[in-house]
């Protein structure tokens, strides 16, 4: 199978930029189908960091790369991320960086709207305040400007006050400043020429790479459980985070996808508000968020921590069609003495093995817990399976048993090459 799908497989921040950036060599393709620049994909390659949020990782291995119609796209942004790399000596060009002509644009109105809306909320969902749900609204709306657009003057000052009788009213309701139609023509087509040498009918050249043979990698932002109609709603992003959308986001077609590859952290973390049956607010969850590392690398949110659910992987499982899993972030689980993995719930006195879908009763779910002895020894770092410990190996047993799926791929440290490799994903 040549082409292969990374997916968060919890609330994101499983550390698929790094597994995305380590596949990358294997790949002649990297594409992002969903979502903007509320991704936050941190790789460390050598004594550098890159920190992504809406350029797909394989930039940095010089791969070609792809922003799929599915992204919401804030151009102001992506120019300044193309930048920063390039400071960073990452060469960019547009023979190398595509976006699709059809993707949809995030606007300065959208940031705005994000944000003053969860300042009025008394319900907050905790976005990124980049402008994603906003700017998903108006593509399903079909008042979005896409980037196209921005190649026809006419198009754009017809849409320019077509969205703008929508966003008026909305504006004036949370007491924010009227937007001025002239002022966000002028600054779209000051913006314009930088952006357009990269737009492209990307679904076309996807078409032509998998007719030439090439392989292509999905690259997911965000998690499972974070997508809007199968995470937990309204506690979602507004888009398809789900490895479907890699057919639907990039125009490749339901074949596209290949292999579905899970990321999956040792434990769970999520950031923003909502339901989270296995939170820790005790001590462990502390030392989880502080080995972890665990502050939200577009944010600089403190992420919430707690014990492995494995009811809630078996399903994203499920949803998304995985082949096999990368677990990643063993190595904080290293010296805690006893672990837990979460099997199921009990709402009330029923048992459930799935989260079900009202918010009220995911808000209500006691974990079932098993527990399992921990090891002393570091993980970290580890390249070949013999270097863990035993209780590791039989904790990433049981896990696989529990899910439903196999570890395709270990990672032991945030490092490139301190990675096991179980399976190769685009052998499966
Ligand atoms: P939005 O995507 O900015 O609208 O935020 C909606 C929810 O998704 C919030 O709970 C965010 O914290 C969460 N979220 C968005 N992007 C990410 C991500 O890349 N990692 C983890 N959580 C995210």
């Amino acid at each position: 199978m040549a082409n292969v799908t990374v997916i968060g497989a919890q609330w994101g921040d499983e550390g698929k930029g790094k597994l995305v950036d380590w596949l990358s060599n294997r790949a002649d393709v990297v594409v992002r189908f969903q979502g903007g620049h509320n991704a936050g994909h941190t790789l460390v390659v050598g004594n550098q960091t890159y920190k992504l949020s809406l350029l797909p990782s394989g930039v940095v291995q010089g791969k070609l790369s792809v922003i799929g119609n599915g992204v919401v796209v804030d151009p102001w942004h992506l120019l300044e991320e193309i930048d920063k790399l390039r400071g960073q000596g990452v060469a960019i060009t547009p023979d190398l960086l595509v976006l699709a002509d059809n993707a949809c644009l995030i606007l300065p109105l959208h940031r705005d709207l994000d944000r003053a809306r969860e300042a009025a909320a008394t319900q907050k969902i905790g976005t990124t305040g980049r402008g994603i749900g906003p700017a998903y609204e108006d593509k399903v709306g079909r008042r979005a400007i896409r980037v196209a657009d921005l190649a026809d003057r006419e198009a754009l000052e017809a849409k320019i006050d077509r969205l703008l009788s929508h966003h008026g009213p909305l504006r004036r309701g949370l007491g924010l400043p009227e937007a001025d139609p002239a002022a966000m023509l002028a600054e779209l087509e000051a913006m314009a020429p930088k952006i357009l040498p990269y737009a492209k009918p990307a679904w076309r050249l996807l078409d032509e790479q998998v007719k030439a043979g090439k392989r292509v990698l999905f690259e997911g932002a965000q998690g499972a459980l974070l997508d809007v109609d199968h995470g937990t709603y309204p506690f979602v992003t507004s888009s398809n985070t789900v490895a479907g959308q890699a057919a639907a986001g990039s125009g490749l077609g339901p074949k596209g996808p290949g292999y579905v590859l899970g990321i999956v952290k040792a434990y769970t973390t999520r950031v923003g508000e909502g339901p989270f049956p296995t939170e820790l607010t005790d001590e462990v969850g502390r030392h989880l968020g502080e080995v972890g590392r665990e502050v939200g690398t577009v944010t600089g949110r403190s992420r919430r921590c707690g014990w492995f659910d494995a009811a809630l992987v078996r399903q994203s499982v499920a949803l998304n069609g995985i082949g096999g899993i990368a677990l990643t972030k063993l190595d904080v689980l290293d010296g805690l003495p006893t672990l837990k993995i979460c099997i199921g719930y009990k709402l009330g006195e029923e048992a459930l093995d799935y989260l079900p879908a009202g918010l009220k009763a995911q808000g209500q779910l006691v974990p079932v817990y098993e527990e399992m002895e921990g090891w002393s020894e570091t993980t970290q770092g580890a390249r070949s399976w013999r270097d863990l410990p035993a209780n590791a190996v039989k904790y990433v047993r049981r896990i696989e048993e529990l899910i439903g799926a196999p570890v395709a791929l270990l990672s032991t440290s945030p490092q490139r090459d301190d990675t096991i490799l179980m399976r190769d994903p685009f052998q499966d």
